[in-house]
């Protein structure tokens, strides 16, 4: 890249199907990304700099500015600002910021090297900035979106890598994504059930096997096309996520309405806790969007797995 040239990266969000939390203990999870997401553009300057969006204020805007340049050094500072664009809702379990550390990893790596980078060395650099975001994530949010494809994903305890496994599906498979409104960080949420389950090791231990051997199912159910399998892959995940002490009466209310609205299957996806986002697989669901749009729901539509004809 030279003179006035400017490039552009985007990064999905994502969506957890299967197996939020347990991933963080080490069992399997299932994830796909999600047609909205970041858009990075950048363009030859003096030196490195993020264009910081203006509504990102205080502790988020210098938690962010750490994490780009945790970037910056690890892409080997090429010399671009960079601004972001982004379609996604924050801190509502879609991985904004998943999706934020892809698109800057993907145009700061495209600017020191001047080629496009693959999926793989684009999630080297996105994760030095999800460690800044959020501590000790798993890693799923970002490899999803690195990968832009349903993956299957897990992080043994203390293994280095992870197991990732892209998911092809024969079938076009649509989800309804419900906001529910604000919830807790996942730091906290994550930090809440850990003490529950340092306290209980063996009975939570319990549930998260459950919930990785829904995970893997769910595998199954989308290399097969199969979204009634999914969805009720999905209901029970959600049964567990509650018993887990991780939804509350607003994601359940959201949950079952979409269960009425005719879902094959619907559960709170990401840390939840009190709000954040609610999936639901549906056989037509632009036509359910519509209908509780005229309602005053926000909500939106993405295919997560099949053929890609882009919206
Ligand atoms: O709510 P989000 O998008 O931050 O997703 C969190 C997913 C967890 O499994 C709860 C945490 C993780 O690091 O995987």
């Amino acid at each position: 890249m030279a003179g006035s040239q400017t490039v552009t990266g985007f990064g999905p969000g994502k969506v957890i199907l299967l197996g939020e939390h347990g991933v963080v203990y080490g069992y399997p999870a299932l994830a796909a990304p999600l047609s909205v997401g970041v858009t990075a553009h950048a363009s030859f300057a003096k030196r490195p700099k993020l264009e910081v969006p203006e509504a990102v204020r205080g502790e988020a805007r210098k938690l962010l500015l750490a994490a780009f340049d945790a970037a910056v050094k690890a892409a080997g500072s090429p010399p671009v600002h960079v601004s972001l664009r982004s379609d996604l809702p924050p801190s509502m379990g879609l991985g904004s910021s998943a999706a934020v550390s892809v698109a800057c990893a993907r145009v700061l790596l495209q600017a020191a090297s001047g080629k496009a980078p693959s999926g793989k060395e684009v999630a080297h650099i996105a994760w030095q900035m999800e460690r800044v975001f959020h501590g000790t994530p798993s890693g799923v949010d970002h490899t999803t979106s690195a990968l832009n494809a349903p993956i299957h994903f897990r992080r043994r305890p203390d293994a280095d890598r992870a197991s990732v496994k892209e998911v092809d599906c024969p079938a076009t498979l649509k989800l309804l994504v419900l906001l529910v409104g604000q919830r807790p960080s996942t730091k906290q949420t994550v930090a809440a059930l850990r003490a529950r389950q340092a306290k209980w090791p063996e009975r939570y231990a319990r549930i998260f096997d459950e919930i990785g051997h829904l995970a893997d199912e769910g595998r199954e159910a989308v290399e097969e096309g199969d979204p009634e399998l999914l969805g009720d892959l999905m209901n029970m995940n959600h049964g567990l996520l509650a018993a887990l002490g991780l939804s509350s009466a607003s994601i359940d209310d959201a949950v079952h309405l979409l269960r009425a609205q005719g879902a094959f299957g619907a559960k709170l996806t990401g840390a939840g806790g009190d709000g954040g986002a609610v999936i639901a697989l549906f056989e037509d669901a632009d036509a359910v969007r519509r209908r509780l749009r005229k309602k005053g729901y926000t909500c939106f539509t993405s295919q997560i797995a099949g053929p890609r004809t882009l919206l």
